[in-house]
């Protein structure tokens, strides 16, 4: 079965974002399995800590390298993505050895994200899109899905409930990523 990893630009608990991740995982279930990355454990990043690799970092490396696909699910800070996925992205940037190359190198990936304001993180995306091209990464670009106004799309608890419309976009959203990752 094909191998996805989530990669959630929060570490909140209650994440949009990895709710939104939650639910790629059930939609694709039978299909493919979609692991949440956790690296809430991997130092800033410091060219004096890079070799050997921090073993938090051999680890998120291992399950890069493992995927068949890398499915980023970033909020909107600030009209850009968060500082923790780029310390992520810096560190996978980077080669494992002199022997071996950064792990990034033609993995498919995706992109969609959720976030207060009406682009639902939009602006993020567009100052992503170049980032991951720039390590050679092989993104589908379209269907990206932007979840905005995500405060309208919750329950009584504060779970995301995903409207309808936005429902559909994800669904298209993982048919078309299982097929680009074939
Ligand atoms: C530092 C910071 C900056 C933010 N900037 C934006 C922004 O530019 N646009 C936006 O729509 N929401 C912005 N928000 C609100 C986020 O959309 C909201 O906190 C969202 O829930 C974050 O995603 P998460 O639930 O996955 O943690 C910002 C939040 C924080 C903490």
């Amino acid at each position: 079965m094909k191998k996805i990893v989530a990669v959630v630009g929060s570490f909140r608990e209650n994440s949009f974002n990895k709710q939104l991740a939650l639910k790629v995982k059930e939609m694709m279930k039978g299909e493919a399995e979609l692991e949440v990355l956790e690296y809430s454990d991997v130092p800033l990043f410091n060219e004096d800590i890079e070799f050997p690799a921090p073993k938090e970092v051999s680890r998120v490396r291992e399950k890069i390298k493992a995927a068949d696909g890398v499915w980023f699910f970033t909020p909107e800070y600030n009209h850009s993505y968060p500082g923790v996925l780029k310390n992520l992205l810096d560190w996978l940037s980077r080669p494992v050895s002199q022997e071996e190359p950064q792990v990034l190198f033609g993995k498919a990936a995706a992109m969609s994200g959720a976030a207060y304001g009406m682009p639902g993180t939009a602006t993020a995306q567009e100052y992503l899109i170049p980032l991951l091209f720039f390590f050679n990464m092989r993104l589908m670009n379209s269907p990206r899905v932007t979840v905005g106004n995500i405060g309208e799309q919750l329950d009584q608890n504060g779970k995301v409930q995903l409207s309808p419309n936005s429902a559909k976009f994800l669904e298209d959203q993982v048919k078309a990523f299982l097929a680009f990752t074939d």
